[in-house]
């Protein structure tokens, strides 16, 4: 067992893990934060998306033991009243259908809009490919990732 430390949603976690404990597995098994998704395991769909440090990584293969020292925000802490721009958009939009990739989608957007305010439909097609939505809410989610950079922009509301 290891015990690392890093800082969850804002707040300081100690973590007394095996060391190749999946980040993904940490999260729903032992903390029952079950907003992030478990999809493939291989880093192939993106369900699993989380932050580390502000980038967009997928928690499936991300161990706990890499994060010593790093921040890490889920779809839990991405605001603290679920009103992020970009799950303002998303609510807007009414992008989701089953759901159950969005979580993973909304944190992928949220880390590009944090690099790029005013994202192309390249710079999104490039950043969200893989991120897989079964339900082909592609095109909404296009659509939802414009109108949060104009909600971050100060855009009406
Ligand atoms: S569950 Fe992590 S990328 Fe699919
Ligand atoms: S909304 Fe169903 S998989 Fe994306």
């Amino acid at each position: 067992m290891a015990s690392i430390r890093f800082n969850l949603n804002g707040k300081p976690q100690t973590a007394d893990v095996v060391p190749d404990m999946p980040l993904l597995w940490y999260l729903r098994d032992t903390l029952g934060m079950t907003g992030t998704k478990f999809g493939c395991g291989m880093a192939l769909c993106g369900a699993c998306t989380v932050h580390v440090d502000g980038n967009a990584v997928r928690s499936c293969i991300t161990t706990v033991a890499s994060l010593n020292g790093k921040s890490v925000t889920t779809i839990e802490g991405l605001s603290a009243d679920g009103l992020h721009p970009v799950q303002q958009a998303w609510i807007e939009a009414d992008v989701p259908q089953c759901g159950y990739c969005q979580s993973g989608q909304i944190m992928q957007a949220a880390a590009l809009l944090a690099k790029r305010a005013q994202p192309t439909d390249a710079d999104i097609d490039e950043v969200m490919r893989g991120n897989i939505c079964r339900c082909g809410t592609y095109q909404d989610i296009r659509h939802a990732i414009h109108r949060a950079a104009e909600i971050q922009r100060g855009g009406a509301k």
